[in-house]
């Protein structure tokens, strides 16, 4: 299970009273991870938060042959496709890994489901589909222009448009996917509970686990860029809370009962922060000051 997987898991069977949900925690029924990031320790707190079974098929979405046998196996309608790799820099020294991850993997993916007549998914895109914009695009809307500028940015391109290209040969044959295309800008948070939250292996790629490690003191401190053309010279990014981020994909599963084809939808707040904002309003919500290592 990834990052958004757990809480997506954890948080649907909360929202019971409504019928979608209801719905919802019938069908989520195969949970497909390599375990490359992601510990079967999640999945444990997962049916506790939510007091279901899990049913886990540790493999890899490069192998057809077991996502055959698992469309074979369970009534799949909805696909939610989250597995991926994600850090940047990696995807500049190691493309070809990134390429064949994701790139490869999502086609196999869409093979099967193909094969197996479902053609529904909601895919984990990302902001960075946008790619440089200029300050008065902001907020990024979804009609912005696409581009890249890092491997793993241009595998989100060709996933996108490898959905656009198989949803038209579908039409040409009467037939149609729906595939709800979610561009996530920065998610952070935890589940409320407290149980799962990002526990990233290895050295974290984003700004929040990062904190969470030095303040912890996991790590010594954290290193502040100050390139950017910004009032205080540090990176803005528009952050969402998971919660929010995993109703953004239970949206998208219900408009998709309505629409064919194939929709983008950006998942963010529409409001950027820089990181020393970030930082200030961590530590003064709990009336700390910031360590000085932090800084
Ligand atoms: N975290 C972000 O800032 C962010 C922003 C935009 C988009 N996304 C996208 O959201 C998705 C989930 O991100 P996350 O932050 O939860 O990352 P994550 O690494 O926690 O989750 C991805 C999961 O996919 C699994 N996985 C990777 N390759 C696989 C494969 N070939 N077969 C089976 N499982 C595989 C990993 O073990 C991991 O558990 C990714 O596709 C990522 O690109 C993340």
């Amino acid at each position: 299970m990834g990052f958004y997987d757990r809480r997506f898991c954890s948080y649907t069977p909360q929202k019971q009273r409504r019928n979608l949900y209801r719905k919802l925690t019938r069908k989520v029924l195969a949970h497909v991870n390599n375990l490359s990031n992601a510990s079967q320790e999640s999945l444990r707190r997962v049916e506790q938060i939510t007091g279901k079974k899990v049913n886990f098929i540790k493999g890899d979405i490069k192998n057809q042959d077991l996502l055959d046998n698992i469309f074979a196996t369970y009534p799949i309608e909805t696909v939610i496709h989250f597995a991926g790799l994600k850090a940047v820099g990696e995807s500049v020294s190691k493309p070809l890994e990134y390429y064949d991850n994701n790139v490869h993997g999502s086609s196999t993916l869409f093979k099967a489901m193909e094969q197996a007549g479902v053609r529904k998914i909601v895919f984990s895109s990302s902001a960075t589909v946008y790619g440089q914009q200029p300050q008065e695009s902001m907020p990024i809307k979804e009609t912005a222009s696409r581009s890249h500028t890092n491997p793993y940015g241009h595998t989100k391109l060709l996933i996108e448009d490898m959905l656009h290209y198989q949803h038209q040969a579908a039409v040409r044959s009467n037939s149609s996917w729906k595939v709800a295309l979610l561009r996530y800008f920065n998610p952070i948070g935890a589940h409320p509970s407290g149980e799962i939250g990002e526990d990233p292996k290895g050295i974290p790629n984003n700004l929040m686990p990062y904190i969470t490690q030095v303040s912890a003191g996991k790590r010594p401190y954290l290193r502040v860029y100050k390139g950017y053309n910004t009032s205080d010279r540090t990176g803005i990014r528009d952050y969402i809370h998971v919660v929010d981020l995993a109703k953004g994909h239970l949206k998208a599963i219900e408009k998709l009962q309505e629409v064919s084809g194939v929709h983008a939808w950006n998942l963010g707040v529409g409001e950027g922060y820089s990181v020393y904002q970030m930082l200030a309003r961590i530590f003064h919500k709990r009336r700390q000051v910031p360590p000085n290592h932090l800084i």
